[in-house]
């Protein structure tokens, strides 16, 4: 028998029927609250509040779990490439060996940008934060692609997937070498998508360029790992400005605006700051476990802590893991590592962060590989944006394909009740 909630409210009696998800997960639904009784919920930061039925991504955080379509995030960052995941992540089942071939090859033919994109990013102040551009710079693609996708239509969606994918990698390289003052490059359709980053944003018109083999898979790692985390604040955009039929390219900028931000993807840039000042100041992680504790400072650790996660995100144990290795192998002997690992030592022990459930998150080491991978602090934040890039669009298409209805919350309203116009002579 299925399950329902009962409401008590204003001496009246309603059930709501409760659905229960493939692992369990319990939702009161009330599609119809208000339409019954009148009220509504109130939900700040929509803690308690699912906003769709998903079949992306399982997230358990209370006992760490991450799952794409099923499979394990362990599983698919050390045996997956970023491609094959991206696929498994958009379309819901791991490519077979053709169609991941097709899906790049496909991906291959839109990873030119339209020539004028170029006097867009000359407006841009070298100064400018690659966020801030990459976000301007996906939004203008509308207007060099202003075909409206039908949804409805596989070939058409599949097209749009594969430009996306192709053009989104080639402008995120294209703010750091507006950044740096660099020609831009071209994606080289003979070699891979990660590899084609490392290319794109490194090359010099004035030689050669190999990326190191120990880089690219580190990469790889990493954009895997950012690959989905369901209906985070990026994400929850995507889908809400998605949901009045607004394009992908114009939901995706959305999405990066509101990655950018340090409570979110901006915290991988925030903790590499946060390391590199307490060096800076003498090393003394106790002094930083102090500020992070006293209610009157407003310092955060940054990268501890999660809206989901009250246990280890599976995520930080990957990349704590990589860290180690990848300085290891580019023989990169970095101070701030220790700092880091000292921050998490004293975490985990200290009443503060254990009672309030805070331990690290994703961002916390990412930033530790991509320094020593050579990416500037500013690129950190991008870095997360390629890496979920195939969420975005996967919750997006779902959204769509499940014709949801457009986002449109209520509030409760705590202004004057209604009042007479006073004229100017009398304010
Ligand atoms: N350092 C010190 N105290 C913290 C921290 C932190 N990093 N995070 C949370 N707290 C405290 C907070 O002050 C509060 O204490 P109290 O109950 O005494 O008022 C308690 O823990 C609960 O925090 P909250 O802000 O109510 O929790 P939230 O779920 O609203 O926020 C968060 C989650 C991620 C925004 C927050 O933990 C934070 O600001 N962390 C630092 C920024 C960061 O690393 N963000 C990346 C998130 S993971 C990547 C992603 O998915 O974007």
């Amino acid at each position: 028998m299925s399950k329902t909630a009962i409401l008590e409210f204003d001496g009246n009696k309603y059930e709501f029927p409760v659905i229960v998800g493939s692992e369990n997960e319990a939702a009161i639904d009330i599609d119809k609250l208000r339409a019954l009784t009148g009220a509504i919920t109130l939900d700040p930061g929509y803690k308690n509040s699912g906003s769709c039925k998903s079949d992306i991504t399982f997230l358990d955080g209370e006992e760490g779990i991450l799952r794409y379509r099923g499979y394990a995030i362990e599983d698919l960052a050390e045996k997956g490439n970023f491609l094959e995941i991206s696929y498994l992540v958009i379309f819901g089942e791991l490519p077979t060996k053709t169609q991941l071939t097709q899906f790049e090859t496909d991906i291959r033919k839109y990873t030119l940008v339209n020539e004028e994109m170029k006097n867009i990013i000359d407006g841009f102040p070298k100064t400018a934060h690659p966020m801030g551009v990459l976000s301007a710079l996906t939004s203008a693609l509308t207007a060099f692609n202003p075909k409206v996708v039908n949804v409805e239509n596989d070939a058409e969606m599949y097209e749009a997937i594969c430009k996306t994918m192709g053009k989104f990698l080639v402008i995120a390289t294209w703010t750091y070498r507006k950044m740096m003052g660099y020609p831009l490059n071209y994606y080289d359709n003979t070699i891979g998508y990660v590899e084609n980053f490392m290319q794109l944003m490194f090359k010099l018109p004035t030689g050669p360029y190999a990326s190191n083999p120990v880089v690219v898979d580190a990469l790889d790692k990493l954009f895997i790992l950012h690959a989905d985390h369901e209906q985070n604040c990026s994400t929850s955009t995507v889908r809400i400005v998605g949901s009045s039929h607004a394009g992908l390219f114009a939901s995706i900028s959305a999405g990066v605006s509101a990655l950018w931000g340090p409570l979110h993807g901006g915290a991988n840039q925030a903790v590499l700051e946060m390391l590199e000042a307490i060096q800076k100041d003498g090393g003394d992680s106790a002094k930083y476990m102090a500020k992070a504790k006293d209610k009157d400072d407003p310092f955060r650790l940054m990268g501890f802590g999660h809206r989901v996660y009250k246990n280890f995100d599976p995520r930080a144990r990957i990349i704590k893991k990589a860290a180690d290795e990848v300085l290891k192998n580019l023989g990169v002997d970095d101070p701030i590592l220790r700092i880091a690992k000292e921050l998490e030592e004293a975490a985990l022990v200290d009443d503060y962060f254990v009672s309030r459930k805070l331990y690290p998150n994703v961002d916390f080491y990412s930033g530790i590989i991509y320094r020593a991978l050579g990416i500037p602090t500013d690129m950190f934040t991008v870095m997360f944006a390629i890496g979920r890039l195939p969420g975005w669009i996967a919750q997006w298409k779902e959204m769509r394909i499940n014709k949801e209805p457009i986002g449109r919350p209520r509030q409760i309203y705590t202004g004057y009740p209604l009042r007479d116009f006073v004229s100017m002579d009398k304010r």
